[in-house]
């Protein structure tokens, strides 16, 4: 016992009370002794003294043992409380005892009262280390019970001697049906032999395992926990238990995937959209080069001898620059600002007339067959798109087939909900028309998936592959408000699927329409052309001319308006570059038109069509053209059908 020790000495007499001081200090030699001999004095030296122990004698002139001892339990229980006393008065001292008085010593064996004064005081710092012990484990055994987190004691054997109700909670077992039982009972077959091993190893050596674990509820759902598993040891060090304490980590885990799923999803659409908008800006620009390059070959090839070598240069660099357009043509295609001309169709009547077209384009050893889907539903989109798509995929597929093979085509009706779009990055609720084309050649791994759509990506050999298949298939899908799946198997095959959205307004399928046969000559026809830049200005200008039609030519669209005013004769036909700054081509067509009132419009662009074009749609010319390209199309909008006019 450390520090002095307090001891109330309740007693009227004053030798007695030296005497047990006396005796007390032998024992205990770091004491202070208070005495008092009346009740009142003996309340306010419990409340100030704050006593360690009290020694009441049991006769007191005004007061009693039995009294005091009351007063004492009621303001602590755990205070000792010695009498002293004659032993006359024994029975009275045992009265006492079974009262809650501690010990009791005669008067006449004083030599006893330093021991038991001792052994009280160490009772009493017992007494205080066990109940400081047993609310420690009561707060524990609480604390334990309440955690949210599961929490399971084995044995050194691993059988489960506690487990709290957080256990029962997430893994549906209560918690009679796991106490004898091994943790085996949750195993999910997710984890081999070896990842046990490792973790028994881990806790039998001494240390600490923690981990993930797939394990099973009792209703056969899988969770995933986070777990740390420990050894406990005894006193003298030696494992007794193991403690597992473990958290259900599965939701968390789930919405992390969709957060990490949708970060994919966006940086890739954000890749495509920005490639994009590069390759459709380079390519507009080129369209125009291309133009110009192309009118001026063909001017020249016009006035000479086809047998002079100059003649079969200017074919061949005609013929570059053809094939530089086409390319453009594609890069446009991706970034979807090749100008669409939509009408409803049947997918179905599409394919099929594709269908022997394509086979000539696969070897005999592939098979090719279409399955089409019954009472598909309509969708609006461009034919001529819808042909480019098949042709670019069953090429693909064709190519990926080593030896022989069978390249399926299908259409089907297609319900497409949240959870289909789960985990297919560009998917979007909705119904559609699904156009599958399946092969059973090489496959493609994995990582490769997330580049086929990219320009310029190829695994064949220069030459044989530009890498502008898909992007060309990416951008006509987009462009229809659809999206597009892949799944693939090394080994196995490749399946794409095209979801075209289902078209819902009044309008009926159309059949095909067959293109107009050009013929070239014009009759002196006025053609009012605008166009802002100078040089594909004036070779279109040349070209008109050489078709025989008559040039008005403008640079801008003030000019051509100032132009329309001015001219006395009549204006047959505008052909208006699209995009212009100040005033676009629909616009211009359409001031044109109040003040000639007859004129038909032609409106030509690079790109940007689709968006700009009037629903109504006024005759388009896709640049670059050819003089081929352009005589059609003139003719056409002039003579070869109804033009239309723009209301
Ligand atoms: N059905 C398929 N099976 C296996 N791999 C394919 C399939 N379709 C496409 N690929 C892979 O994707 C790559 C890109 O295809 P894409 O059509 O864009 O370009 P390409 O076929 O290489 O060239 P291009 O189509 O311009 O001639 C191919 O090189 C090929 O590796
Ligand atoms: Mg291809």
């Amino acid at each position: 016992m450390n520090g002095e020790t307090r001891i109330l000495v309740l007693e009227d007499s004053l030798t007695d009370a030296e005497i047990c001081e006396y005796e007390i200090k032998k024992e205990i030699p770091n004491c202070v002794f208070l005495r008092v001999e009346t009740e009142e004095e003996y309340r306010k030296a419990l409340e100030e003294f704050k006593p360690d122990l009290i020694l009441s004698d049991y006769w007191l002139p005004r007061f009693t043992g039995m009294e005091a001892l009351k007063i004492a339990l009621l303001r602590d229980k755990e205070l000792p409380f010695i009498v002293v006393t004659g032993s006359m008065n024994e029975e009275t001292a045992v009265a006492c005892i079974k009262a809650g008085a501690w010990d009791y010593v005669i008067k006449e064996h004083m030599k006893r009262l330093g021991k038991a004064v001792k052994a009280a005081l160490e009772q009493k710092e017992m007494r205080r280390k066990r109940k400081g012990a047993e609310e420690e484990r009561a707060r524990l055994a609480a604390a334990v019970e309440q955690a949210g987190e599961i929490i399971f004691i084995t044995d050194r054997e691993g059988t489960i001697i506690y487990a709290n109700p957080a256990l029962e909670e997430v893994t549906g077992y209560s918690r009679e049906e796991v106490l004898g039982k091994n943790p085996r009972i949750f195993k999910s077959g997710r984890h081999g032999e070896v990842f046990y091993q490792n973790l028994w190893d881990t806790i039998t050596a001494g240390r600490t395992w923690r981990g993930r674990v797939v394990n099973r509820k009792k209703d056969g759902t899988l969770y995933t926990e986070e777990a740390t598993i420990s050894p406990i040891r005894g006193e003298t060090g030696e494992i007794t238990h193991f403690v597992a304490v473990k958290r259900d980590v599965t939701e968390f885990l789930t919405l992390q995937e969709e957060k990490e799923r949708l970060q994919v999803q966006f940086i890739q659409a954000q890749k495509m959209e920005s490639i994009g908008r590069l390759a459709g800006g380079i390519a507009h620009d080129f369209n125009n080069m291309l133009g110009v390059i192309i009118g001026h070959a063909e001017v020249a090839m016009a006035e000479m001898e086809e047998k002079s070598s100059i003649y079969q240069h200017l074919q061949e660099i005609r013929k570059a620059a053809e094939r530089s357009a086409e390319l453009t043509r594609q890069l446009l295609a991706f970034a979807r600002r090749q100008p669409i001309e939509p009408k409803v169709l049947n997918i179905n009547e599409v394919v099929k007339e594709m269908v022997s077209m394509l086979r000539r384009i696969t070897p005999e050893n592939i098979d090719l067959t279409f399955e089409a889907g019954e009472n598909l539903w309509p969708v609006k989109a461009d034919p001529t798109h819808i042909n480019r798509l098949l042709v670019n995929l069953v090429t693909n597929a064709r190519d990926a087939i080593r030896e022989t093979g069978h390249i399926r085509l299908a259409t089907a009706n297609r319900k497409v909900d949240e959870a289909f779009c789960q985990g297919r990055p560009f998917c979007r609720i909705g119904e559609y028309v699904e156009i599958t084309v399946s092969d059973d050649g090489i496959g493609m791994e994995e990582e490769m998936l997330s580049c086929i759509f990219e320009p310029f990506f190829t695994t064949k050999p220069a030459g044989e592959g530009t890498g502008m298949g898909l992007p060309i298939v990416y951008g006509i899908v987009k462009q229809h408000d659809g999206f597009i799946d892949v799944k693939s198997k090394p080994g196995f095959g490749t399946v794409f699927s095209v979801y075209l959205p289902r078209y819902k307004g009044k309008e009926m399928p159309e059949g095909m329409e067959k293109k107009v046969a050009a013929s070239t000559a014009g009759e002196g026809e006025i053609i009012l052309l605008v166009e802002d830049e100078v040089e594909l200005l004036e070779i279109g200008r040349i070209l008109c001319e050489r078709l025989g039609y008559r040039v008005l030519a403008a640079s801008s669209p003030r000019e051509a308006l100032e132009l329309a005013e001015r001219y006395r004769g009549k204006i047959n036909l505008l052909i208006t570059d699209m995009i212009m700054p100040g005033m676009n081509g629909v616009e211009l067509a359409k001031r044109i038109q109040k003040i000639c009132p007859d004129v038909r419009c032609i409106l030509s662009s690079g790109y940007g069509a689709a968006s700009v074009l009037p629903r109504e749609s006024m005759e388009f010319l896709e640049k670059p053209y050819t003089i081929e390209t352009l005589a059609a199309k003139i003719k056409a909008v002039l003579r070869g059908r109804e033009g239309k006019k723009h209301g």
